[in-house]
């Protein structure tokens, strides 16, 4: 099965179609005139038996308006393919390239797109996809050769989405089956698979530490909490920044004594997507090896109403010593954030990233579109946002001010866990920033970006894995 794009109103005369040969394009031409085929976005047109190629099958994908170009309308353009050719029994296909040319950029995003569009979210069906899945994805360069720049391209892209899928295959499982117990099982597996440094603190642990912040949320939960704590360091990195990623792990997040309501509740299994990206990307740099020293946290517990539960109006002591009001039990993730990020500064962090499901306000904000950005550090999170556009992922930088510190204030302690409803997204983020003290830190909120509600031409609904992307190419351009 060969592949071709082409773009909006010119499908047979634009993008990859026009590299076919004359006696194809001018049955593209016809299918065009009929309105078979128009170009549109995402649009599939299959033709058995094409005139002028040896090929049985040939797909035209609509590229949409001539202006979209670049890595990350390719990756997307890749994914639709592999998406609909599988859907009918289709196993392989070649990707005709835009020239004789193999850039590594977009040999990579090419990758990308087709194993991330490869990936269902199905593994709980009797009846799964993936006896459909894509076996082979070749190249086809009409006349140019790859060099060995294109296979480390190719083989960097397999690598980085396989660990965004890793990330979804977490973030998809349920509660009774994603433990915090079981989510530490599955660090360690990976970390003794790619050859990472991994630890894991329990209840004692967690309790002996004195991270009451921590331990305010998982006092409540039968199941044991964990700090899963992975570490990476390049031969080559002894001096270089020790950079810590700190991701929420709720495994589940009923809300405590100030419980939710049940509509939606189950989308609550979700709410350890943070920790899943840091994992993802962990596994990532595992395998890349950039010259970088990395420390990956993930405090791990569920969120639950008992009879052993916090409750709003406790005041607890957080590992920095900072006392806080509980005022709403369901801001837990801001908590065992505070505790880790403490932690990773003990550790001897210079540089905090954090992910998290951390509010239903940035969702209000951004929607499921974007990842909404947050740090005092200009220099840090102009990287992110870097990274980010480089990579083909939505993130937007979102204010924090002073002014803002007034709404988290207590009246009986050092702060208080929430503030307010009135610009949600900010105060939460900055209620973790305070436990940062002086280190640079990011906080990216993917309460929105976690989760694909619909499923698209190139990715499928469910677990998105957002985050990885950007941050393993953070990881890997770091300043010398
Ligand atoms: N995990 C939730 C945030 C969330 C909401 C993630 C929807 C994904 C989808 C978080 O722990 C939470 O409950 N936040 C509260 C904070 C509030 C109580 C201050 C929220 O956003 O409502
Ligand atoms: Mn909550
Ligand atoms: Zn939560």
């Amino acid at each position: 099965m060969v592949v071709v794009y082409g773009f909006e109103g010119a499908a047979a005369a634009t993008g990859t179609a026009q590299r076919l040969p004359a006696e194809t394009r001018a049955l593209l031409d016809e299918l065009q005139t009929s309105g078979e085929l128009t170009g549109k976005s995402y649009e599939c047109t299959l033709v058995h038996r094409p005139a002028g190629l040896a090929a049985r099958k040939l797909l035209v994908v609509g590229a949409g308006k001539k202006e979209k170009s670049g890595d990350a309308h390719l990756r997307r353009l890749v994914g639709t393919a592999v998406r609909y050719v599988r859907g009918r029994g289709i196993h392989d296909l070649a990707w005709v390239l835009d020239s004789g040319e193999v850039p590594p950029g977009a040999v990579q995003a090419i990758a990308e797109g087709a194993i991330a569009g490869d990936y269902d979210a199905d593994c709980y069906r009797t009846e799964r996809e993936s006896e459909r899945r894509i076996d082979r994805l070749e190249l086809a360069t009409g006349g140019g050769s790859s060099d060995e720049a294109a296979v480390a391209a190719l083989e960097r892209g397999r690598v980085i989405a396989e660990a965004q899928n890793f990330s979804r295959d977490l973030v998809n499982e349920p509660s009774n089956r994603m433990t915090p117990t079981s989510l530490a099982l599955r660090a360690q597996q990976m970390a003794g698979h790619f050859g990472l440094d991994c630890r894991v603190l329990g209840p004692e642990e967690i309790r002996d530490l004195k991270m009451g912040a921590f331990w305010a949320v998982a006092q409540g939960s039968d199941e044991p909490a964990k700090l899963i704590v992975l570490n990476y360091a390049h031969p080559d990195a002894a001096h270089a920044e020790l950079i810590g990623l700190v991701g929420k792990g709720i495994t589940f997040d009923t809300g405590g004594i100030s419980i939710k309501p049940s509509e939606n509740m189950h989308e609550m299994k979700t709410d350890m997507a943070g920790g899943a990206m840091m994992l993802g990307v962990m596994q990532a740099i595992a395998q890349l090896k950039p010259v970088a020293r990395v420390v990956a946290l993930v405090p791990a517990t569920e969120n639950m109403p008992s009879g052993k539960a916090y409750k709003p109006g406790d005041v607890i002591t957080s590992l920095s010593g900072k006392t806080i009001e509980i005022l709403n039990t369901d801001a837990e993730g801001r908590l065992v954030l505070a505790d880790a990020l403490t932690y990773a500064r003990q550790l001897g962090c210079s540089v905090l990233i954090d992910a998290a499901t951390l509010t239903g306000a940035i969702m209000i904000a951004l929607g499921n579109i974007t990842t909404g950005v947050f740090g005092w550090s200009k220099e840090w999170v102009e990287r992110v946002l870097g990274s980010a556009a480089a990579v083909g992922e939505k993130m937007w930088h979102m204010p924090v001010d002073e002014d803002y510190r007034d709404l988290y204030k207590s009246s009986i302690a050092d702060l208080a866990n929430t503030g307010g409803r009135y610009g949600g997204a900010i105060t939460a983020a900055m209620f973790v920033g305070e436990f940062a003290g002086d280190t640079p830190w990011v906080h990216l909120d993917i309460a929105g970006t976690r989760w694909s509600n619909d499923e698209k031409p190139y990715l499928a609904k469910g677990p998105t894995g957002a985050g990885v992307r950007t941050l393993v190419h953070l990881l890997s351009n770091l300043p010398a």
